[in-house]
């Protein structure tokens, strides 16, 4: 069994210091934008990626926190930026950086308190020094994910253009598309927001959006059938629908060294921008004025 007297979160900051829990302090001021969706694979770390890259376009202060440690897609994303850097000698704006894993004591209550108490605190000291802080979740439900979602001023689900996904959301009726229940997540989304505003006397907001991601280029039948689905079950449980990204192979490819469609117009970064590339610029850019994080005008040339 383990030592339930000594095992703590590993709370891994950028320079690779690792720092037990500490008694929490009192919140800042900085924005915290979670993204989150129980479905893998739907966008979550690459859209982090990109808020992060274009609120830090803004001039803003910008931390960010890996909740899903293990998998560790954005630690990695972060990481590959900084070798760019070295390896081309071009300086880009970076992200204070921590990663925070599950706690592995046996006892659920006791990694359960744990969990919270390292998102308190990495909430609590970073709030001070930065204006937002950007959450990336895992695909699957655990309670670091939900305790990550409670602290949640925007919440962004970035969904793939599918009944698959949506199923996420809800149960709708095939026919009419109307909701027969809302989905798990959609439940936990509900009980997070009333735990945030018990925790928070403050009246911070708490708004849930929802992206559509990898959409095609071309109108289809599929396409517009979600759009009548997300349309309808957006009153019904509570989020707004923005748009989101294209399916483009550029967000594939910026990954590996750690860059994203704002940062192409940098010294230094040699990817030429084509028509795809300026157009999906254009999508973060109309994403982040979507959910109001954009002084839009200071984002990109
Ligand atoms: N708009 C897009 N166009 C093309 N590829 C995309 C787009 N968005 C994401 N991808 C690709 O889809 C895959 C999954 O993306 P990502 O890792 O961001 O999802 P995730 O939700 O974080 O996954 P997980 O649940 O495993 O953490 C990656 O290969 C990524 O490059
Ligand atoms: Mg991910």
């Amino acid at each position: 069994m383990a030592d339930q007297g000594t095992a703590t979160n590993r709370t891994n900051d950028q320079d690779g210091t690792q720092s037990a829990s500490a008694a929490p302090k009192t919140r800042g001021d900085a924005r915290i934008v979670v993204i989150g969706n129980q479905k893998g694979g739907s966008g979550k770390s690459t859209t982090t990626m990109h808020v992060i890259a274009a609120l830090m376009a803004t001039g803003a202060r910008v931390a960010s926190i890996d909740l899903d440690a293990r998998q560790g897609t954005l630690s990695r994303y972060i990481e590959n930026r900084h070798s760019y850097m070295t390896r081309t000698g071009t300086e880009l704006p970076m992200p204070t950086h921590r990663a925070i894993e599950p706690s592995t004591v046996a006892s659920i209550d006791v990694a359960r308190a744990h969990d919270a108490h390292a998102v308190e605190k990495a909430v609590t000291d970073l709030s001070t020094r930065h204006d937002y802080i950007v959450i990336d979740t895992p695909g699957t439900d655990n309670f670091l994910s939900r305790v990550g979602h409670s602290y949640s001023d925007t919440l962004i689900t970035p969904l793939n253009d599918s009944f698959v996904d949506l199923d996420v959301l809800a149960t709708i009726d095939p026919e009419t598309y109307a909701m027969v229940r809302p989905s798990k997540y959609a439940e936990m989304v509900f009980q997070v927001k009333m735990q945030k505003a018990r925790r928070d006397k403050s009246n911070r907001t708490f708004e849930w959006i929802v992206m559509r991601n990898r959409t095609g280029q071309l109108d289809s039948r599929n396409q517009r059938a979600m759009d009548d689905a997300l349309g309808k079950l957006s009153g019904r449980i509570g989020y707004r629908l923005v748009a989101g990204f294209s399916e483009r192979v550029i967000f594939r490819e910026l990954f590996l060294d750690g860059l994203t469609l704002l940062d192409l117009r940098n010294p230094g970064t040699d990817i030429k921008m084509n028509m795809s590339h300026l157009a999906a610029r254009q999508e973060v850019r109309d994403l982040m004025a979507a959910i109001g994080l954009d002084k839009a005008e200071a984002i990109g040339a």
